[in-house]
């Protein structure tokens, strides 16, 4: 029996998402004004360009054209300094043991994910090697919340939708799971993700039966 388990990576399998935060945080604080943690929440899982976008719309900016390709370069130069620093300590607790499970059952392992350093960030943390499919920021044109990314990665791994689960730790991207017809595991907290059909605090609240129950449903 083969699913296909499609990871967001973003506060799934490494917490990127602090890193987001702080190059967004320091370019908000640059053009005069400040972004709270609770903000950040509605930025998970949301494209570069729509996440500037949001931002101008909170501190009630508006930039040339210009102007604006200057700051996303910005924002992901100082996000690439702290991708830099990264190594394969910064994968989150029970990653590794999750993926060796769905390996050894010979399972189909995706990366579903809205960034386009996210082949860069799997090298850091030698993932590379583990996803059989891996789709990013690079390979869609319609961002979270539409399915597409989900929906080509469950294409590349030879999977129905139907056959897919996803773990999500973003409103736009469980809401993108459950558009793609898919099961839908929410990593984080009840109150934001509440539309996922699971949420877990983390993964070290996953059990393994409970993994083998969604490859044998
Ligand atoms: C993920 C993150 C977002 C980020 C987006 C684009 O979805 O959760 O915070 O904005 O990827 O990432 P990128 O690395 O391409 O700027
Ligand atoms: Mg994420």
């Amino acid at each position: 029996n083969k699913k296909g388990f499609i990871f967001d990576l973003d506060g799934v399998i490494v917490d990127t998402a602090k890193y987001h935060y702080l190059s967004w945080k320091s370019l908000a604080n640059e053009l005069g004004f400040d972004i709270t943690l609770e903000q950040n929440e509605q930025l998970k899982g949301v494209s570069r360009v729509r996440s500037l976008e949001i931002i101008l719309g909170w501190g009630n900016k508006t930039l040339t054209e210009e102007a604006f390709a200057k700051y996303m370069a910005e924002k992901n130069d100082n996000y690439l300094s702290h991708i830099a620093q990264m190594d394969a300590g910064e994968i989150l607790p029970d990653i590794p043991k999750t993926l060796n499970y769905l390996q050894e059952t010979q399972q189909g392992i995706a990366l579903g994910s809205a960034s386009k350093n996210a082949r860069k960030i799997l090298q850091k943390v030698n993932l590379y090697e583990t996803f059989q499919a891996i789709v990013d920021g690079n390979d869609v044109s319609k961002a979270k919340p539409d399915p597409e990314v989900f929906l080509i990665a469950a294409q590349q791994l030879n999977t129905v939708p139907t056959d897919c689960i996803v773990f999500e730790d973003s409103v736009a991207g469980v809401t993108a799971a459950n558009a793609a017809g898919m099961i839908s595991i929410g990593i984080g907290s009840d109150e934001t993700l509440g539309h996922a059909d699971y949420v877990f605090n983390d993964f070290t609240e996953i059990q393994t039966r409970f993994i083998e129950e969604l490859i044998n449903r």
